[in-house]
């Protein structure tokens, strides 16, 4: 067990009676404040060399921050520190938005699990934009995902996604189309040929674009959104967002099963990996993947990594196993390649 399981994440875990979003809003307000020479200190012990090269971008190890944790960048200098080799933040939108009702997120901790149902709670793109501007350059590359507004009807996406791409792109080394998430009504069907035909044609172009896919795609239709992906210039596929399936629960958590939104963790695990091996296999390498779903120990990883992921990212693994778990999910994957 390391000191992030038995000291840290016991405090983490109890803080705020128990509730799993007041122990993220603690825990990105620290990472938020810690000043350089701490952050040195962190970096000296998680950062790993094991550099890749994708889509003209690179990186310093493979082993990112998935979209979602710092959602406005709030923390970036603390994600490098703590061993990260990049960072997607977002998902963001072009309106500011407060999100579903709390509580919307949810520990199931003898899964290693979380379900959660925020919604896109985000400061909007405008507001990310005025961030980065004021902020020095991170050290590693800065992946940013965008969604669709909750307010903006379907039909209307296309320019939702690309007034949030106008602002943003600029600071970003790539930019992540998120059609996956469960929580935001209807977003689901842009991953529908005709829709990410759409998204692509409108955005390719200046940035390398990248799109997040759903674990709870049939193989035909992931099929179709690569040939959609291969044939706008995409430069890659972001496998996979959180699942609407329950399986693989612990029976202490069957209790939790019912509550609404996407599953991460433990239980994505395997779906993740055979995902991620379809799109290897499907465009025989050819569309580079940030496999991302279920990375739990070095070994998911470097399994993750043999499927055919260039990159991967971590969420539950870094709340369940800290930092820690960055490190050697970057030393995995350069023991892989050695
Ligand atoms: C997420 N995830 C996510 N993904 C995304 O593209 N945009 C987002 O805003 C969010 N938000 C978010 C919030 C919370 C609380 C969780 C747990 C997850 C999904 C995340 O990036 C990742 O794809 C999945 O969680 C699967 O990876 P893990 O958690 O199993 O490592």
């Amino acid at each position: 067990m390391t000191l992030f399981e038995s000291a840290v994440r016991p405090v983490l875990f109890r803080l705020g009676g128990g509730d799993a979003e007041s122990a993220h809003e603690f825990t990105l307000n620290r990472l938020a404040r810690l000043g350089g020479p701490a952050r040195s200190m962190l970096h000296a012990r998680y950062a790993t060399k094991a550099p890749v090269e994708l889509f003209g971008v690179k990186f310093p190890n493979p082993v990112g921050l998935a979209a979602g944790m710092d959602k406005n960048g709030v923390a970036l200098p603390a994600w490098p520190a703590l061993g990260f080799g990049f960072v997607e933040v977002g998902t963001v939108t072009a309106h500011a938005q407060p999100g579903n009702d709390k509580p919307r997120l949810f520990r199931l901790r003898d899964s290693e699990a979380i379900i959660n149902r925020m919604g896109f709670n985000n400061a909007g793109a405008a507001a990310l934009a005025a961030r980065l501007a004021s902020l020095g350059p991170l050290g590693v590359p800065l992946g940013i995902s965008l969604g669709k507004s909750k307010i903006t009807p379907l039909d209307e996406a296309v320019h939702d996604y690309l007034t949030s791409y106008e602002l943003l792109h600029p600071y970003a080394d790539y930019i992540a189309v998120n059609v996956s998430s469960p929580n935001t009504p209807g977003l689901r069907t842009l991953q529908d040929r005709g829709a990410i035909a759409g998204l692509l044609g409108a955005l390719v172009g200046k940035t390398p674009v990248l799109v997040k896919i759903a674990p709870d795609l049939a193989e035909t239709a992931i099929a179709e959104v690569l040939e959609v992906c291969l044939e706008f210039g995409a430069a890659g596929v972001i496998a996979t967002n959180t699942t609407l399936a329950r399986d693989g629960l612990a029976p202490a958590d069957q209790n939790r099963a019912a509550e609404a939104g996407g599953l991460s963790g433990r239980p994505l695990t395997e779906r993740a990996r055979k995902i991620v091996h379809f799109v290897h296999t499907e465009t025989d390498g050819k569309l580079p993947i940030i496999g991302v779903g279920g990375v739990m120990s070095a070994d998911d990883a470097s399994r993750l990594f043999d499927a055919g992921a260039s990159l991967v990212q971590l969420y539950s693994g870094f709340i369940y196993k800290g930092p820690a778990l960055v490190r050697a999910a970057a030393r995995a994957s350069r023991a892989g390649r050695s």
